[in-house]
């Protein structure tokens, strides 16, 4: 008190901006947790343990993987799941890359118009809600193809945990019955059956929920693996829900789905070598063009969200989304021209009208109907393990509880994942991406996705384990928090805790949380023609990575978007 007596006005307000700016300044570069030899980090507190308690008894990356895939399908509804799908990364400690895709595919019966009306139109809610929304689901024949080539302990062993979650239940946070309780009318609506989510018609946080469904069908997975899904109890009583809801999934879809190891997408950043996930995932080739786009350009000496490189990522991100919207689909379907796409020359050439002191514009036929997040449920974790071997999972149900059906005693939420089709050419899905025939709906396809699970190597070794959900969003959250760290020096925690913008060619505005594009950036851009959506927007992406520190030790970095959990000895 003294102090503040004995200062000037002026100085103290300087005084105080300066502490401010300091405050600020510290996110970026506060460690996260530290560890010495393995860690894993999720978006929640009971699955990272689940991880943790692998990692510590011996289990490698995978089996850790395995074990919090599953802990999230309990203890996460709303994205962890085993009626969703989702794309690994995984790096061994000797360098070697598997990537697996378990992304859902189109039930055999789906076709192209199939979401449109009489007059071509597409029906609102249809493929985002209700049976005929989900996609054959992928995330046990994902995690049963990776345990079985990679894996190092016994399957029932790390499936056990997730069942004793189902048995014993687990309490909601403040941020989980916000998102249930908006979805509760929908999850009565179009669940055929009662289930443990429409006990109640409000949930307040601290309540405990358990899944005696869930764990009898979490059983049958931990005692038959793959069998104990798609076959059987469990394919029956999907199928069930399926005929009861009018929906078109049907046994042999079930039979017939199989996870698939793509080959990677690798690619470098100055001395940096990235390696993501290919189609149908977009994110590993839009990362790999974005950073092919920025790395003429010295964003470090811009500084972070300058106006200059706020300039440069948006208009590397407008070029991006615009390829993305007509070139990527299921490369198994569809001849995506990934060479073209990867090669620097195409990716420097696809900037030469940038204009420094201009925006350019993103003309388009139809500009996308952008709805903000209605509650989207992504998530991503990563595990490194004693050895250095690193996975790297996104994984979702799409929208939050995906189609709000839960599998009449079976417990667990199908996804919603065919609205990642184009529906029709032009028409924007959920998160505003608009698509042409390279999505087009075909039975066997699997939709385009923007997960982008991602693993970074520098000088031949283990450098960073990221990746996130957010939709659209996704591939901009990971590109961010990379060059957080490698442009702006920021520690991991930072990189993911700091305010993120994002731009995707259309709609043609800057997406920005609150602090984000700060100080005269904002101005600045709309002076060069840049739009800006009218107001922050709060949730953008959750990252949840890993960075190897000069010293060898591991940060985590949890994003306190959600409510992520970084654990490691
Ligand atoms: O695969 C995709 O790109 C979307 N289904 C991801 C959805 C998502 O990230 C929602 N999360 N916030």
């Amino acid at each position: 008190m003294k102090v503040i007596h004995s200062i000037s006005l002026p100085i103290l307000i300087l005084i105080l901006l300066l502490n401010a700016c300091k405050s600020r300044e510290d996110i970026k570069y506060q460690r996260g947790v530290i560890a010495t030899e393995a860690m894993v980090v999720s978006v929640d507190e009971l699955a990272s343990q689940v991880g943790y308690d692998v990692l510590k008894k011996g289990g490698n990356a995978v089996d850790a993987m395995v074990a919090v895939h599953f802990a999230l399908a309990v203890v996460y509804p709303y994205a962890g799941n085993i009626g969703g799908g989702g794309f690994m990364v995984m790096r061994t400690h000797e360098g070697q890359v598997h990537t697996l895709d378990f992304r859902e595919m189109a039930p055999s019966e789906a076709d192209k118009d199939m979401y449109l009306d009489e007059n071509g139109e597409v029906i609102k809610d249809l493929s985002t809600r209700g049976h005929l929304a989900a996609g054959v689901p992928g995330s046990v024949a994902g995690m049963t193809a990776a345990h079985d080539s990679l894996g190092s302990l016994p399957w029932a062993e790390l499936v056990q945990p997730a069942v004793e979650l189902a048995k014993k239940g687990h309490a909601f946070s403040e941020k989980e019955v916000k998102e249930l309780n908006k979805k509760l009318g929908a999850i009565a609506q179009y669940s055929t059956q009662p289930n443990e989510f429409t006990q109640k018609t409000t949930w307040a946080a601290g309540d405990s929920i358990s899944y005696p469904d869930l764990a009898r069908t979490l059983s049958l997975i931990r005692d038959q693996g793959a069998a104990g899904f798609y076959e059987g109890e469990t394919a029956e009583k999907i199928i069930a829900e399926m005929e009861a809801g009018n929906g078109i999934m049907n046994l042999l879809d079930l039979a017939n789905y199989q996870a698939r190891w793509r080959p990677p997408i690798t690619g470098t950043y100055k001395n940096y070598d990235i390696i993501s996930m290919a189609p149908p995932s977009s994110g590993g080739i839009a990362l790999l063009q974005l950073l092919q786009m920025v790395s003429a350009y010295p964003l470090e000496d811009y500084g972070w969200q300058s106006p200059e490189a706020t300039h440069v990522m948006v208009e590397a991100e407008r070029r991006v989304y615009a390829d993305r919207s007509k070139h990527l689909g299921d490369s198994d379907y569809y001849n995506v021209p990934m060479d073209s796409l990867l090669d620097p020359a195409y990716n420097l050439a696809r900037m030469a009208d940038f204009n420094p002191e201009r925006a350019s514009l993103s003309k388009e036929i139809s500009a996308g109907n952008f709805q903000l997040f209605e509650s989207d449920q992504t998530t991503h974790y990563s595990i490194v393990d004693a050895q250095g071997n690193a996975v790297s999972v996104t994984t979702t149900l799409n929208g939050g509880f995906g189609s709000c059906v839960v599998v009449g005693g079976a417990g667990f939420f199908l996804n919603n994942e065919m609205d990642d089709f184009s529906a029709k050419p032009g028409h924007a899905n959920i998160y505003g991406l608009i698509g042409a025939a390279a999505n087009a709906i075909e039975p066997g396809k699997r939709m385009l996705s923007s997960m982008t699970p991602t693993i970074i190597e520098k000088d031949d070794e283990l450098f960073m384990v990221l990746g996130s959900p957010g939709g659209s969003t996704i591939i901009t959250s990971v590109f961010q928090a990379f060059l957080n760290v490698v442009e702006y020096d920021m520690s991991m925690q930072g990189a993911v805790s700091v305010p993120r913008f994002h731009h995707q060619w259309l709609p043609d505005s800057i997406r920005y949380e609150k602090g984000a594009v700060g100080g005269d950036t904002r101005s600045v851009l709309q002076a060069m023609g840049h739009r800006f959506d009218g107001k922050p927007v709060p949730v953008k992406g959750c990252v949840n990575a890993i960075l190897v520190l000069s010293n060898g030790k591991l940060e985590g970095g949890a994003d306190p978007r959600r409510d992520g959990v970084a654990m490691g000895f």
